[in-house]
């Protein structure tokens, strides 16, 4: 940690001794923060105050190459030059307005940007909120909202958030849902999980029978749809594509059904996949389409952009910080540097350059059962071997444990037992490369 860092944590906290020490810090934060979703075990504390594009550093100096970007957040890299110059350009600009409450120019050039970005020549509309769940609910209000339709149906597995009715949608991790009453009836169904298809298809003789199953289902639990909320790369569940044809027949059926789609980008979209938006890999125009992550450049920000009208009347919905203006500037330059960096067309290939070496990894270790993706949303899936392809999700960890303390690969799981590969979109080819030997000796180091 920089010393100046250090004497202004001082300033705060006058009593503070200042310390180094990870295991310091891990017992501390274990002690005044509530539990959440951080593993102590596998991850030293994070050096606030240093980083640089994808390289991240604990309190002890020690330098990492990071494939999470923050969970798909960080889309240019840590203390990306041209937004920390922008950053410097609206420092004496107001904070403080809350969108939804009064009106300011960067939330409405914000929302016109989005609305010419996404998929589809319908009138549209946006709505901001300060988080990828949040703009989950916000989409699924809209539709309750405008079709009085209050049936939905979502996938197993699939994370669209953890409150409200967002988590009503979600069947990612049971610890997720345990002893927490949902808010909508979801009828479910089977994600099109291909390496472990609960059909025992493959790739040439499949013939969805994931939505025949949805169908069926549909018969027993309500034909009332409002919408069909889906990931188009099932992310917390293993970042899973959703084959094309998948897509495009789950579009027929919302039609038939008369109901509307919510493509959950939270994690997918802004370019991750190597299109601004996953669903558009499958040509499919969704309803609705939700952001969040990248979108804030390292604030709390998210979007639903839905048909015209969102909402029946004012006050149907709003959120404090929602379209925050501050923000919303930064947020259009996210999008500037992402589109003048051609950062879309650069996770596609460095999508490409990373499962590559992730398929000569598999090559040589028989607990890789799959290496898949979309441009650079990548993931392994770690198994006890690959005639059975069971699940191991203890070697996972190991495989992660030795990433992050031996080779400096700084990686999260996946679903139950998968490693996925989020980087920066600005990450350059010889980083990819860093990143798979690094990851190959990883896995070589767990026997
Ligand atoms: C696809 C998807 N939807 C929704 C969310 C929830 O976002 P947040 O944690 O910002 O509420 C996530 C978070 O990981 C996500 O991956």
């Amino acid at each position: 940690m920089k010393r100046d860092a250090e004497e202004l944590l001082k300033e705060l906290c006058p009593d503070l001794q200042i310390s180094r020490s990870n295991k310091e810090w891990l017992e501390r934060s274990a002690q005044a923060i509530a539990k959440t979703t951080q593993s102590r075990d596998i991850y030293p504390v994070v050096d606030h105050t240093q980083g640089e594009g994808p390289w991240i550093y604990d309190l002890k100096g020690n330098q990492y190459l990071d494939m999470t970007a923050g969970v798909a957040v960080r889309a240019l890299g840590f203390r990306n030059t041209v937004i920390q110059d922008f950053e410097q350009r609206i420092q004496g600009y107001l904070r403080e307005v809350p969108g939804q409450d009064f009106d300011v120019i960067p939330q409405t050039l914000l929302a016109e940007r989005l609305i010419g970005l996404t998929p589809g020549d319908h009138e549209k509309e946006v709505f901001f909120t300060t988080s990828g769940g949040r703009a989950v609910e916000s989409a699924v209000k809209s539709v309750m909202d405008t079709s009085h339709r209050f049936r939905f149906v979502a996938f197993r597995p699939a994370f669209h958030g953890r409150t409200g009715y967002s988590l009503a949608l979600t069947a990612s991790k049971h610890v997720h849902k345990d002893y927490y009453p949902q808010g909508l009836d979801v009828i479910r169904g089977p994600y099109p999980y291909c390496f472990r298809c609960p059909f025992g298809q493959h790739e040439d003789t499949c013939n969805l029978e994931c939505l025949q199953y949805l169908r069926d289902s549909l018969q027993y639990g309500g034909t009332d749809i409002a919408a069909i909320a889906i990931e188009p790369i099932c992310g917390e569940g293993g970042i899973i594509p959703a084959p094309i044809k998948f897509l495009k027949a789950l579009r027929v059926l919302a039609d038939e059904l008369e109901s509307k789609i919510i493509s959950d980008e939270v994690q997918a979209g802004l370019g991750r996949t190597g299109r601004w938006w996953g669903i558009e890999h499958a040509d499919v125009v969704p309803d609705y389409i939700c952001t969040a992550k990248a979108l804030g450049g390292g604030f709390p920000f998210g979007a639903a952009i839905g048909p015209k009208p969102m909402f029946t009347d004012f006050s149907r919905h709003s959120e404090t910080f929602g379209g925050e203006p501050y923000i919303a500037l930064i947020s259009l330059s996210v999008l500037r540097t992402i589109e003048s960096d051609r950062l879309v067309e650069n996770a596609e290939t460095r999508g490409k350059q990373l499962r590559k070496g992730l398929l000569e990894i598999q090559e040589t270790s028989k607990f890789i059962g799959d290496v898949r993706g979309r441009g650079l949303m990548c993931a392994v899936e770690i198994v006890t071997d690959r005639k059975t392809n069971n699940i191991d999700p203890k070697r996972r960890e190991a495989i992660l444990s030795n990433c992050v303390k031996k080779q400096q690969l700084w990686i999260i799981g996946s679903g139950r037992n998968s490693i996925r590969f989020l980087p920066p979109l600005n990450i350059t080819a010889e980083q990819i490369d860093i990143a798979i030997e690094r990851f190959g000796k990883a896995v070589k180091g767990v026997k």
